[in-house]
């Protein structure tokens, strides 16, 4: 188990536009491992190569508590969305700020798995936002490009009205 550091806010790496994965080697496979390692020792849901300055395609997700919905997604692109979501969202790159932030409620996504691959998934709600995310890190773009508006200390802390359409939007969509 390797932690990676994790770069932040003001580090060109997270502003670059990351290169495809080409190579389906033992050395991707160390990648995805260690970046799964940090993404849960930061208790974070995704996070993708930039943020532990590899600017490649390479990106894991996992929305579950309990570490057992891992994505590992390689060169991956949306090539369907549906509807939206509005909620509250962080990032591990940007520690101690959140803001709301509207992606799509659906997307479908096509990626390479560690061994070259190509898979197809189809998620919603709080997975869905994550993917949106991971991606446009993939692309330069962080949630502050795209936000509603950022979130003030008190409101991080507690309860904001999108938190109820964000529970809306997942039940309207089971
Ligand atoms: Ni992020």
């Amino acid at each position: 188990m390797a932690i990676r550091k994790i770069v932040t806010l003001g580090d060109d790496t997270l502003r670059k536009v990351c290169k495809p994965q080409e190579k389906f080697d033992r050395r991707l496979g160390i990648l995805l491992r260690d970046m799964a390692d940090t993404m849960y020792k930061a208790n974070g849901v995704g996070l993708a190569a930039p943020q532990v300055g590899i600017l490649r395609r390479v990106c894991v997700i996992d929305i579950t508590e309990d570490h057992s919905g891992k994505l590992e997604m390689v060169n991956p692109v949306i090539v369907e969305e549906e509807g939206s979501q509005t909620g509250r969202e962080g990032c591990l790159s940007l520690p101690n700020r959140q803001a709301v932030v509207t992606r799509p409620l659906k997307v479908t996504a096509r990626y390479q798995d560690r061994d070259g691959v190509w898979m197809e998934i189809e998620t919603e709600g709080l997975e869905a936002r994550a993917i949106c995310h991971e991606l446009d890190h993939l692309d330069g773009r962080l949630y502050i490009d795209v936000m509603d508006r950022e979130l003030t200390q008190e409101e991080m802390e507690g309860h904001i009205p999108e938190d109820d359409a964000e529970d809306d939007a997942e039940e309207d969509a089971e």
